[in-house]
């Protein structure tokens, strides 16, 4: 995550719409991937986009986020989830997770919820909804007595220069990233060069 700086997050109900948008991203280079458990056949979906991508995007680390209950997240990590995200914080998931080895980020909204979540064992933690929470202002004020937390926030995050700068000059590891990467107009008219060309562009900013 913190080497290529930037984690997809994406859902949809077609099968082939995944797939698509997968290689785009993969082709705009992106290697971490969150497919978010979205709809009551989520599952079956990702089981299935896992299992392509093993073949067609062979470096891709597909993890899973939106799960937010610990019998969820080992049925991911049984269909093969590289990762685990939620957009809360669940000792139970923890426990699922650290025992399976699976990375897990947690959604944290205060220094106590992040201080809690590493004592559980979360490597990096999810800021979410991270521009209500705070934004940049609010990382950098983690940052100052946690110095070692590795923050990925979610949740408004845009592929510009002015919006990724400030949060990486306050010291995010990474950014998740979903609405704002896949305008549903290239999702809809099936604009996958486009698309990848626009996931290569906001790559080239997070590098910078
Ligand atoms: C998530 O699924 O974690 C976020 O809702 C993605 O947020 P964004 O669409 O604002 O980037």
């Amino acid at each position: 995550m913190a080497e290529t700086g930037m984690v997809p997050v994406f859902y949809n109900a077609d099968l082939a719409t995944c797939k698509n948008v997968l290689k785009a991203c993969y082709d705009g280079g992106v290697r971490v991937f969150e497919f978010t458990n979205r709809g009551d056949f989520a599952h079956e979906t990702f089981g299935e986009l896992n299992k392509w991508a093993a073949k067609e995007t062979p470096e891709m680390m597909l993890g899973v986020g939106s799960v937010v209950d610990a019998g969820t997240a080992s049925l991911y990590i049984q269909l093969g989830a590289s990762f685990i995200v939620s957009p809360v914080l669940k000792p139970d998931m923890a426990k699922v997770c650290n025992s399976r080895k699976i990375l897990w980020s947690p959604g944290c909204g205060s220094l106590s919820e992040i201080n809690y979540a590493e004592e559980l064992g979360a490597e990096v933690v999810k800021i979410f909804p991270a521009t209500q929470v705070g934004g940049p202002e609010f990382v950098k004020a983690v940052k100052g007595p946690c110095p070692w937390t590795s923050i990925m926030p979610t949740g408004g995050v845009e592929p510009t220069e002015e919006n990724l700068k400030p949060w990486f000059d306050a010291g995010v590891a990474c950014v998740g990233m979903g609405s704002k990467l896949f305008p549903t107009n290239l999702i809809k008219e099936g604009k996958w060069e486009e698309l990848a060309a626009g996931v290569r562009e906001a790559m080239a900013i997070v590098q910078r």
